[in-house]
């Protein structure tokens, strides 16, 4: 099983765009996938269509990590109705901010993975949307993961925020979590004729190298429709939304070849 964050300290870059899209990606594949919703905004549960009635969610996990409670807490997105592929979301929900302290203790922060660990071997590839700051939440996500994902738009501090970020990866990975990597930085909402973003973008790489992701997520109307319908952004109409499912399928394949080669 193989584990990716999409983080980024700041909200609204991005991230849950982001992880729907790599979801859409990996449903298209027909990869057995859990998208795990650790942002109190529960947003992507949204995004994906899930039936929560009666259902526990992320904050009941990390309450206490049983595995009665883990499967309570993961239901199937409606993307799989008519379908036989597996496409299981870990319900997010606001209370999860009741989780979020600045300092979590040894024991809180594995929780997540502990839960993981009890539902491994029933999947290929589990996607965490984390919460937008270094609190608890966003370090109990990227402690259970392989490789995290940083997203960025092209801005004006957009290298001090992937640096910070970057840092704080590097700093759980020596603290606490050996195998966590990232997987580089993804930019999004990138308008192509922009002068400013082919600057901001240029300042990135020339800072990170070959940790600036290509290709880069350009701004588009058709994810957003996508989203709101609640839909896989790869069925969606146009050819906008096509070309958009290319890109989040290479960063997929990133994704997994980058762990592939450290096992
Ligand atoms: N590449 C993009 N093109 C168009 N709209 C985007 C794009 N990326 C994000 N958005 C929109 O911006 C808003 C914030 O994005 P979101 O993914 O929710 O950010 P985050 O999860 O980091 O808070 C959403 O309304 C989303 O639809
Ligand atoms: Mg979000």
């Amino acid at each position: 099983m193989h584990v990716l964050s999409i983080g980024s300290l700041k909200g609204g870059v991005g991230k849950t765009t982001v992880t729907l899209g790599l979801a859409s990606a990996a449903f298209a594949k027909g990869i057995s996938t859990l998208i795990v919703d650790m942002d109190p905004q529960a947003d992507v549960s949204t995004g994906l269509a899930v039936d929560a009635e009666g259902a526990l969610t992320v904050a009941d996990v990390l309450a206490n990590p049983k595995e009665r409670i883990v499967r309570k807490a993961i239901v199937p997105s409606r993307w799989t109705k008519g379908t036989n592929k597996k496409l299981h979301v870990m319900l997010g929900s606001p209370a999860a901010i009741n989780f979020d302290s600045p300092h979590p203790n040894s024991r809180e922060i594995w929780r997540l993975e502990e839960a993981l660990a009890l539902v491994e071997n029933e999947y290929d590839l589990v996607i965490i949307d984390s919460a937008p700051s270094l609190n608890a939440l966003t370090r109990i996500s990227w402690v259970a993961s392989d490789r995290v994902a940083i997203v960025t738009e092209p801005g004006l501090f957009s290298v001090a925020a992937a640096d910070r970020a970057l840092r704080a990866i590097e700093e759980l990975r020596r603290g606490l979590s050996p195998r966590l990597q990232p997987l580089g930085i993804i930019v999004n909402r990138v308008k192509p004729q922009s002068l400013e973003h082919q600057f901001r973008i240029n300042e990135l790489r020339e800072m990170f190298g070959p940790m600036v992701i290509a290709p880069y997520i350009p701004e588009r109307t058709s994810m957003q429709q996508a989203q709101g319908a609640a839909q896989p952004l790869h069925t969606w109409p146009g050819e906008s939304a096509q070309e958009v499912s290319g890109y989040f399928d290479q960063i997929l394949e990133r994704a997994l070849r980058s762990v592939k080669m450290a096992n």
